[in-house]
């Protein structure tokens, strides 16, 4: 390995964040950190070892100072032996990290399609015309995951805890830009927990109900019955529990979590490892961050339960950079199992040994794919991997790995208490169980619901006390920016896998957005364009170049009336993105695009 040092020097506050993350230097340490070039003839896998420390290095920089100065990115290069280049490549790959100097306090401010609807472009032009132009404290970003709390802005804040404002307007992002910050803790995202209580709720059971801070609540809640009856089951009993159960993934790709997680127990290379899919960036999408923030002793004890079922040694849990408290909550919920004898060696005075860490993403949606999730933690750019081989048997650092999303998880807290049959009898055969669903945009109470598979979309859409002022439905984004917008004539499907997919849709990662007939279609469909050009890792062509084809024909659409030519361009484009893409992101670029076309969304009279 053949490593050019940059030769700028880091400042104290950016050494003293790096050596936080990657330990005190040691004598020996650091060869040839005088001299600009540096072959390393030896101690490739030592160094190799150490590379999933610079997503971390690079958060802590980022965090402590407010951007990545070359002097910072060349200690930081120096310390884990990673050629400058390719740090660059990494830092430079992600939304939340900046390789330009910036002012200390920045805003990521939301307009993405919830926010759009409730005039993200005007607070977007007020800050034009009050704080500058964006580039400078504030920037447009994609959905924060506050769909419900719309508009959104996350506040980077160098040196200080980062934060989430909601309900944001011009004056309140530029208060908070000067250092003010609200105290007043929100409401629930879910308003089922809210007085009256739902009684029939399984995974929001304990939202509302126990402190997120506290063990003690979270036990009183029936908190850790289930890793105990995990232990007295066996590993086997639980895997056959899990695959009774039929539980599917609720991260988009509706696998069965008991055939990921036998086949990575039965797997013959060691060490296994689980990971926490919470990157939770589709558009829309906010149920994992209620979890993680309400009860996130269920995200960590779920998590465990899927370690001593597959016989993993590590957990981690990669949560999007985007989600400040949800970051906090769970480290804290980690430290304290800790000390209390919920982790780490010989849990519940049990044989059994198992770490989590929290990985904090960065803000780029593809990471939330499982295999640039790998890469990410890894410390290379957020690219997807071909697959197969599946992440079962090549997966985080090359070894089997369990990836299962934040809700899937919190499921197998009831498989193993209740037993997977039990589970299997709610919901419908193909589709088993709970599920959340967040919707968002014009309803009267947007939030997180719980519900049975099986319940209607309309039923969903009544406890969210329908659409405000009378007015009637447009049409709804099911699934997300990868899913698709389905009309109010098909507002009594079941929401299920098989219900969604009989009318050409997909319940995707449980988005449920209205639109009413006011709303401006061309507008949003033009902002989900823009999210995927910008989301595309770049790495295979179809999606490279066919989302920024996508864009700009839809622009054409919108500026030429209901131009034919561009109507048959956006097809062939969509088809050759779903044939040929590498990973979901390319292969489902265009599905709201298509189905808004379809429906006629797009056309001068109905947009
Ligand atoms: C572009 C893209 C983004 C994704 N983002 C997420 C995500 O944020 N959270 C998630 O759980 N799964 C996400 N997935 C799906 C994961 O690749 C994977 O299927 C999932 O984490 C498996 O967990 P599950 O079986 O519990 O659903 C994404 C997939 C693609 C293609
Ligand atoms: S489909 Fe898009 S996001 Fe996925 S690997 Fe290809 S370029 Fe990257
Ligand atoms: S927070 Fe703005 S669209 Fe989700």
């Amino acid at each position: 390995m053949d490593l050019h040092w940059i030769g700028a020097e880091p400042t104290d506050i950016e050494r003293a964040a790096v050596d936080d993350v990657v330990g005190p230097v040691e004598e020996n340490e650091l060869p040839g950190a005088e001299l600009h070039e540096h072959v390393v003839r030896s101690g490739l896998e030592e160094a190799l070892a150490k590379r999933h420390l610079l997503l971390p290095a690079l958060n802590a920089v980022q965090g402590r100072v407010g951007w990545l100065s070359p002097g910072a990115l060349d200690y930081i290069c120096r310390r884990l032996s990673v050629p400058p280049a390719e740090a660059y490549g990494v830092a430079t790959f992600y939304a939340l990290l900046s390789t330009e100097s910036r002012p200390p306090r920045v805003a990521h401010v939301c307009d993405d399609i919830a926010c759009q609807l409730v005039g993200a472009e005007n607070l977007c032009r007020e800050l034009e015309a009050t704080l500058g132009p964006e580039g400078g404290a504030w920037f447009r970003s994609p959905c924060l995951g506050q769909c419900e709390r719309a508009p959104a802005a996350l506040l980077q804040l160098a040196g200080e805890d980062d934060w989430t404002l909601t309900g944001a307007t011009a004056a309140s992002v530029a208060e908070a830009l000067a250092g003010k910050r609200s105290e007043t803790p929100l409401p629930s995202a879910a308003p089922q927990t809210h007085a009256p209580r739902a009684e029939s709720l399984r995974i929001l059971r304990r939202v509302g109900r126990a402190g997120p801070s506290s063990l003690d609540d979270y036990r009183e809640q029936g908190g850790y019955r289930a890793l105990r009856r995990a232990f007295e089951l066996g590993p086997e009993s639980v895997l056959r529990e899990v695959k009774e159960s039929g539980v599917r993934g609720r991260g988009g790709a509706a696998f069965p979590m008991g055939v990921k997680w036998e086949a990575v127990a039965k797997a013959p290379v060691r060490p296994q490892s689980v990971v926490c899919n919470a990157d939770e960036s589709e558009p829309g999408t906010f149920k994992d961050r209620l979890l993680m923030e309400e009860d996130p002793f269920a995200v960590v004890e779920a998590t465990t339960v899927a370690g001593y079922a597959t016989g993993s040694e590590t957990g981690y849990i990669y949560v999007r950079g985007e989600y400040p408290l949800a970051i906090r909550r769970l480290q804290h919920a980690i430290e304290t199992a800790e000390k209390r004898g919920f982790l780490g060696a010989g849990i519940m005075g049990e044989g059994f040994d198992f770490r989590i860490e929290v990985r904090k993403g960065a803000g780029a949606y593809i990471c939330g794919e499982e295999t640039a999730l790998f890469n990410s933690i890894e410390g290379f750019r957020g690219e997807p991997r071909s697959k197969p081989p599946f992440p079962t048997q090549v997966g985080l650092f090359r070894k089997p790995t369990v990836v299962n999303n934040v809700e899937t998880l919190v499921n197998a807290l009831d498989i193993v208490l209740d037993g997977g049959p039990a589970f299997a009898a709610i919901g419908t055969k193909e589709s088993a169980g709970p599920k959340l669903f967040c919707v968002s945009g014009h309803v009267a109470r947007p939030g997180v619901y719980e519900v049975p598979f099986g319940a209607t979309l309309r039923e969903v859409l009544d406890l969210a006390s329908g659409v405000p002022g009378g007015r009637k439905i447009k049409t709804i984004l099911l699934g997300g920016a990868a899913g698709s917008f389905v009309g109010p004539e098909e507002i009594d499907t079941p929401l299920t896998f098989e219900g969604t997919r009989a009318i050409g849709a997909t319940l995707g990662s449980g988005v449920i957005m209205v639109f009413d007939e006011t709303s401006d279609m061309r507008a949003t469909a033009a902002r989900i364009a823009r999210f995927f050009r910008d989301e595309s890792c770049g790495q295979c062509v179809p999606c490279r170049v066919g989302t920024v084809r996508q864009e700009e024909a839809l622009s054409r659409l919108a500026r030429n009336g209901d131009g034919a030519r561009e109507k048959v361009l956006l097809d062939e484009l969509a088809q050759v993105m779903r044939d040929a893409s590498i990973c979901g992101l390319g292969q489902t670029a265009a599905n709201a695009i298509v189905s808004a076309l379809a429906k006629g969304l797009l056309s001068r009279e109905t947009s």
